[in-house]
């Protein structure tokens, strides 16, 4: 289904999130800054409020958007915390995958492109059947998590058979939030604090500038189906902290990696997994998702920004 811009706005469902946020950027960066109506479900000025967890079919969504011209509905929102998913399946499977699937629903019903984001947790990631895995590989998700999303996955095609479906990994990148991994590595770094991170799961990070340039190159050229959107670089999690500390001029020596196994997370993780985008590559040559060496670049001055505010707090209450 081809994004025809003109029809009206972007729904971005799910605008407060990291991967909603730079959805939101990378259309005001553009000259259709002017389409881009954030929702969320929290209430704010200005946007639709909408709660996936109380999405049972698409009457509960025509009422909040009927007056509204859309272009296309890009549902970033999502319950990713995954341990909480793990103890709540119930929350995760209506949030992660029937609310997505009434709004895709709801967006067949307005003949306008849906996309969906899922996850390589779809993946085991086991030495067996190890990843970066490609859009065709068998799927074997090991937790509630991912479970769901891949319940999303099939549940979104089933109401919307021309979704678009990105499945990414490890999102980072400069976020309003500043909750990703580069922000809790860097802030540890900055604090003079140990990082403990497990150095047996590695996965394929991805940029969120560049998922979002993705996302709409895909929109534009008009394709459906999954795609793998991740950058190049495949790291395990003391690498990938080992790799934004050298960026930044901090020293790697308070990196400590330790097995998933000691954590005693409630969720199993897939160990060996990460997203193979040779496919998006193919397909949208223009949006490349870049190694973290260039993506950490691009996002720099952001980033230093932040170590500064952390820097001056340390000394206010030192
Ligand atoms: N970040 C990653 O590394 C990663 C990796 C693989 C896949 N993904 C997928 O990418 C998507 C975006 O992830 P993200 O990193 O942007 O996540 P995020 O930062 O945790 O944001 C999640 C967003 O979903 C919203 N949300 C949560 N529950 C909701 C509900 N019941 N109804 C409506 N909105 C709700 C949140 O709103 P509030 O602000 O109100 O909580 C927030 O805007 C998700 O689908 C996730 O599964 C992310």
């Amino acid at each position: 289904m081809v994004w025809n811009k003109l029809n009206g706005k972007v729904l971005v469902v799910g605008a407060s999130g990291q991967v909603g946020a730079a959805m939101c950027r990378f259309l005001r960066g553009t000259n259709r800054g002017e389409l881009v109506l954030p929702a969320a479900r929290t209430p704010q000025d200005g946007w639709v409020t909408l709660d996936l967890a109380t999405l049972v079919d698409s009457a509960d969504v025509r009422e909040a958007l009927a007056s509204e011209e859309l272009s296309a509905i890009v549902c970033t929102a999502g319950w990713t915390h995954v341990d909480g998913c793990e103890g709540d399946p119930a929350r995760s499977l209506q949030v992660n995958a029937t609310g997505p699937a009434v709004l895709a629903g709801y967006a067949w019903e307005r003949r306008v492109p849906l996309v969906y984001y899922s996850t390589d947790y779809v993946f085991n990631g086991f030495d067996a059947t190890p990843g970066p895995y490609a859009e065709q590989d068998p799927t074997d998700p090991l937790c509630v998590y991912g479970r769901d999303k891949l319940v999303g996955e099939q549940q979104v095609l089933g109401y919307h058979p021309e979704a678009l479906i990105l499945r990414t990994s490890g999102v980072y990148g400069a976020d309003e939030q500043g909750k990703n991994f580069v922000y809790q590595v860097l802030k540890r770094l900055t604090l003079g604090q140990s990082v403990r991170v497990p150095e047996d799961q590695s996965s394929t990070p991805a940029y969120n500038e560049d998922l979002a340039r993705a996302t709409f190159a895909l929109l534009e050229a008009g394709e459906r189906g999954i795609f793998h959107a991740c950058g190049p670089d495949v790291v395990n999690r003391k690498q990938f902290a080992e790799r934004i500390a050298r960026e930044f001029g901090f020293s790697t020596a308070g990196i400590e990696g330790v097995r998933t196994v000691t954590l005693s997370q409630p969720a199993p993780r897939p160990l060996v997994a990460g997203l193979d985008s040779a496919k998006l590559a193919r397909t949208c040559p223009d949006a490349p998702m870049r190694s973290i060496h260039d993506a950490l670049n691009d996002c720099r001055p952001a980033l230093e920004a932040s170590i500064a505010v952390w820097r001056q707090e340390a000394m206010v209450t030192a």
